[in-house]
């Protein structure tokens, strides 16, 4: 299972990848507007901090126009993922794209069908939502299970990123589904590696082994 990193918080990449834990980036225009930085300065900063594929949003109301946008974004690194978002006019840019052999990431995905189509058009990627589906009352984690089956049947090399991730819970379903990626929040991320117990019980060893050490 890969992770990618749902952030454009160069800091934090750096800081994870260091762990060799960072497969790739997703970001969105709200999360780049969030960093408060210049569009293309911050995911040429971040494109430089990692191998992985690092998505970016082309945004237009035309395949034309996200195809102009993308033209643009995959001059700033050699990793960039053109994220599309799904309708009509998206699917026709992911032809487009694919056939100039740019890699896709199609977002927004709320639904199988969906699922279905941006792997029909030929998406790299695609990003089902879980969390936004959760807050609306929906079983997110049950959408992915439903693309993994759909995607199996078929053997479609489309893979998909489980987004919108709101907790380790959702990290761990993802893995559970045989998703092949999760775009995990930094906040999340840290979250991974603790627990109550394992603080607990490292705090009890370093006590116990300081008591043993001074023993004569
Ligand atoms: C990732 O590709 C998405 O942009 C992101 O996970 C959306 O998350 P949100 O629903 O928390 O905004």
């Amino acid at each position: 299972m890969k992770f990618f990193m749902d952030t454009a918080n160069v800091e934090a990449i750096r800081k994870y990848a260091a762990l060799g834990m960072v497969d790739g980036i997703t970001t969105n225009p709200t999360i780049i507007a969030r960093s408060g930085r210049n569009h293309e300065q911050v995911i040429r900063d971040i494109s430089a901090a990692i191998a992985g594929p690092v998505s970016v949003e082309g945004i237009g109301q035309t395949a034309e126009e996200i195809v102009k946008e993308a033209e643009v974004f995959s001059k700033w690194g050699n990793n960039i993922v053109i994220k599309v978002a799904m309708n009509e006019e998206g699917l026709r840019a992911v032809r487009i794209l694919s056939g100039k052999g740019l890699k896709t990431n199609v977002t927004l995905v709320f639904s199988a069908s969906q699922a279905l189509l941006a792997a029909k058009a030929g998406a790299t990627y695609v990003s089902p939502f879980v969390g936004r589906l959760d807050d609306a009352g929906v079983d997110g984690m049950q959408l992915i299970r439903d693309i993994m089956d759909i995607y199996k049947n078929y053997g479609f090399k489309t893979e998909v990123i489980v987004a919108s991730v709101r907790s380790t819970k959702h990290v761990e379903e993802a893995a559970k589904a045989g998703a092949h990626i999760a775009t995990i929040p930094d906040k999340v991320f840290a979250e991974m590696w603790k627990h109550p117990l394992t603080d607990k019980g490292i705090a009890q060893f370093l006590d116990d082994h300081a008591r043993s050490k001074s023993n004569k």
